[in-house]
């Protein structure tokens, strides 16, 4: 990736030699727009409209203007399709229509249709544009490709506009890109590489069409102008939440070769709907009008935000959608598709203006409504002693107070800007917005319109008309560069993958859909609000169901064992680790609980997190059992792993969480930094006797347990409290609690869960003890209590 300085300072350069080093020349200028795909969808509904916007805007100016338009599709062909989108051109509202029909005319004399196929027809475009000029006795400035063609074919448009398609010296290149930029981080980063070999970043203009939508674009200027107001409402002690929403109402029948392949966080949230999120989020810059301070400051949010976990998700798809793809794409019957058409996403971010607000991302096909917005709802802390009929919209304030950037469609049915009237009166730039005129029984989000100050564009205009004129005046900041790209994929790319194979809940589609998506937040978990109503119908063979079951009691290697269901298995395990805190912070005014990382215990800690109010967590010191070698920040860290799922959650004091010292001198696990004498100190200082109140373990497919490994004699036996270990698998360094250490326990509680662990159980079931072997045999507490809480998966397979 380029540095981020050096395009700005060239991209300044070159704007600042548009606009002001050209003036001084006095040949006419002309700027080139060759559009790529010109015969496309898109183009024919917005793109043609858009360059004559610019045209109707610029041409007046000094501006001289040619427009190319290209396709693979024979001449005849492409002119024809071309002749009748120039001829169903529109001009604003208030333009008199002789004026139009005169400078529609101008524009169709102006456009042409080619075909661009070979590098052949790139070197001929590129020099009758040259000619062309010269003839006119113009100077060329520049020249702009918009690629409204599909993202495959991107590099061998690059490689034939970069090499027989620049313009000469002095004149500026711009090429327009339309998404999807890749499918997910490595695809993204991919692309960018093989664009960034022909082209310089400023020279990209990436589109989110999102950012050219007239209230979108508005959500930095409002928040600018209203600074005064907002400065000390934007943050986490008033804001409620977010809501960044965009519905459909129609499905993805005709599309869905693309569908199938990207689904709807790619389609929509990763771009979107992410970046109107960081127009919301972003600290705002000193200078709204600096696309490179708004740019960097963009970035910014992308860093702050909290990586998203598999349950941060909801997902769903309409129940017409495989069988459009079993037509579509010729599948056979049996085939069902689990692209989510529907998703809904609580994401968090992590800095001191927003840790806590929860931001709900929505967007869905085959819905009941046509809408999207976003909605910051403000807490409300007031009490009102008046009774309802007496309050005043514009000063009770009691009544629901938010903000909403109405994007588009809905009951309104234009884009507007709503602020509610005991909020504040906003100001917008009054000679491109209107108040919105009353309407009488229109409600929206709980009150009705006359609620609020309400404002919408004194001229509406499509978001590609916007964009094509930002294009046009090097407004970066509309734009997606590489860094934000990338930034984004980087947020979205591991939920994708851990959805990968998650079944979305059906829908009917439309109003029919009733309560059936509607979900919920709590403790970072999103669910879907009602149950399915599921049908469990057990075969001959079949595993057995929750109903026969209640939690089983039996003896697991002559030690007690439980067995459940996972949910009623961890909320078992959950009660019986608050229970021993609550008797050992009444006992010894402390508890201390070792816990161990990986994946099977995220679910206690969530469990822990949201659900066990009376837990002594001032009194209690945590532990690590064992430690990857990695920086403690690193996702890999099980520290990391317990300062999501719990630590962030609730009230332990920081002087009572004791991670494991892998990272000392900026060095990691080395034998001379002496880390693991550190920590044995740390809990002999701590700990009486050096026995952990609870212990909690795990046990590997191989018989690991904590980090101590089968033929790795380190830590099975021995007077070291703690140890540093070799894992098989990556990241291969390791430090652990030793054996002799966690059988000095009073109690260890080794939880075993899923499929993949029904093997080994079998085995270590019958195994004795041989901790060379299987080091998970050597847990035997000296005088304390050893319980297996193994789930059904492991126990019964
Ligand atoms: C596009 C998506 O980017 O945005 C479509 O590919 C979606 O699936 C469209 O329908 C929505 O845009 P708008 O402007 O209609 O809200």
């Amino acid at each position: 990736m380029k540095r981020p300085g050096v395009w700005k300072m060239l991209m300044a350069a070159m704007c600042v030699a548009l606009l002001s080093g050209l003036q001084a020349q006095d040949l006419p200028r002309q700027v080139s727009i060759i559009l790529l795909g010109a015969t496309g969808d898109l183009a024919r509904k917005y793109l043609w409209q858009g360059l004559f916007h610019l045209y109707l805007e610029e041409v007046g100016k000094g501006h001289h203007f040619r427009f190319h338009g290209t396709a693979l599709t024979s001449t005849e062909q492409g002119q024809e399709v071309i002749a009748k989108v120039l001829e169903s051109l529109s001009c604003p509202g208030d333009m008199a229509s002789g004026h139009c029909a005169e400078l529609k005319a101008q524009f169709q004399q102006l456009s042409e249709y080619r075909r661009l196929k070979t590098p052949e027809d790139y070197l001929a475009l590129s020099k009758d544009i040259e000619a062309q000029v010269e003839h006119e006795g113009l100077r060329e400035t520049g020249r702009i490709f918009y690629l409204s063609v599909p993202p495959f074919a991107y590099v061998d448009i690059a490689r034939n506009i970069n090499s027989s398609c620049r313009p000469g010296p002095g004149a500026w290149l711009r090429v327009v890109l339309e998404k999807p930029f890749g499918h997910d981080l490595h695809s993204a980063q991919q692309l960018a590489t093989e664009l960034g070999s022909f082209f310089q970043e400023e020279e990209m203009y990436r589109v989110d069409h999102y950012l050219g939508k007239q209230v979108v674009a508005q959500i930095l200027p409002f928040r600018d102008q209203n600074r005064a107001a907002l400065d000390g409402l934007w943050n986490r002690h008033h804001v409620e939440r977010v809501e960044i929403v965009m519905k459909e109402t129609l499905d993805a029948e005709g599309r869905t070769s693309f569908y199938e392949e990207y689904g709807v966080i790619r389609d929509v949230l990763q771009n979107h709907l992410t970046e109107v999120l960081t127009l919301v989020a972003m600290e705002l810059p000193v200078n709204v009008s600096s696309p490179e301070s708004v740019l960097q400051h963009k970035l910014q949010a992308f860093q702050a935000l909290r990586s998203l976990q598999r349950h941060s998700a909801v997902l769903g798809q309409y129940q017409a959608y495989s069988g459009q793809v079993r037509r579509e794409l010729q599948k056979p019957d049996s085939f069902h598709s689990l692209t989510p058409t529907f998703a809904g996403i609580l994401v968090h971010i992590d800095n001191l203006r927003w840790e806590g607000v929860p931001f709900i991302l929505m967007s869905g096909k085959a819905l009941d409504e046509r809408v999207s917005y976003v909605r910051i709802l403000f807490k409300n802390q007031a009490f009102c002693v008046q009774s309802e009929k007496h309050w005043v919209a514009a000063q009770s304030r009691c009544l629901p107070r938010q903000i909403i950037f109405y994007i588009g469609h809905g009951e309104l049915g234009s884009p507007a800007v709503l602020v509610s009237r005991n909020l504040f009166q906003p100001a917008l730039p009054s000679a491109s917005w209107k108040e919105v005129e009353g309407r009488p029984g229109l409600h929206l989000f709980g009150l009705p319109l006359s609620d609020y100050y309400a404002y919408s564009p004194v001229r509406e205009q499509d978001a590609y008309s916007l964009l094509i004129s930002h294009i046009f005046h090097c407004r970066k900041d509309s734009f997606v560069t590489t860094e934000n790209l990338l930034a984004s994929w980087v947020f979205w790319t591991p939920l994708l993958d851990s959805l990968a194979h998650e079944v979305p809940r059906f829908y009917p589609g439309g109003a029919e859909n009733g309560q059936l998506l509607d979900f919920e937040f709590s403790g970072g978990h999103l669910s879907f609000s009602q149950p399915l109503p599921e049908q469990l119908v057990p075969g001959p063979d079949s595993a057995p169901l929750p109903s026969d079951f209640q939690v089983l009691r039996a003896k697991y290697r002559e030690s007690p064992l439980i067995s459940a269901w996972p949910e009623e298995l961890i909320a078992r395990l959950a009660g019986d680790i608050e229970a021993a805190a609550v008797r050992a912070v009444r006992r010894f005014g402390k508890f201390h609980l070792a816990l161990s990382g990986g994946s099977s215990p995220v679910a206690l800690f969530q469990q822990l997190a949201t659900g066990h109010y009376s837990f002594p967590w001032a009194h209690t010191h945590l532990w690590l059992v064992d430690e990857r070698c990695v920086p403690l920040w690193d996702p890999e860290s099980n520290f990391q792993g317990l300062q999501t799922h719990l630590l962030q959650h609730v009230r332990v004091p920081h002087y009572n969480v004791h991670p494991m010292p892998v990272h000392r001198r900026q060095r990691l696990c080395a034998e001379e930094d002496q880390g693991a004498q550190a920590y044995a100190e740390e809990i002999s200082a701590l700990v009486t006797n050096g026995s952990f109140d609870l212990v909690l373990l795990g046990m590997g497919t191989d018989g690991h347990t904590a980090s101590l490994f089968p033929q790795s004699p380190a830590g099975l036996d021995g007077e070291q409290l703690v140890v540093l270990t070799t894992s098989p698998s990556s990241p291969h360094r390791r430090m652990s609690l030793s054996l002799p250490l966690i059988n000095r326990a009073r109690k260890v509680a080794v939880l075993v869960m899923g499929r993949m662990k029904r093997e080994i159980a079998m085995l270590v079931s019958r195994v004795g003890r041989d901790p060379k072997k299987w080091p998970i045999s050597g847990v035997l507490p000296d005088s304390g209590q050893l319980v297996w809480y193994m789930d059904y998966d492991a126990f019964l397979g």
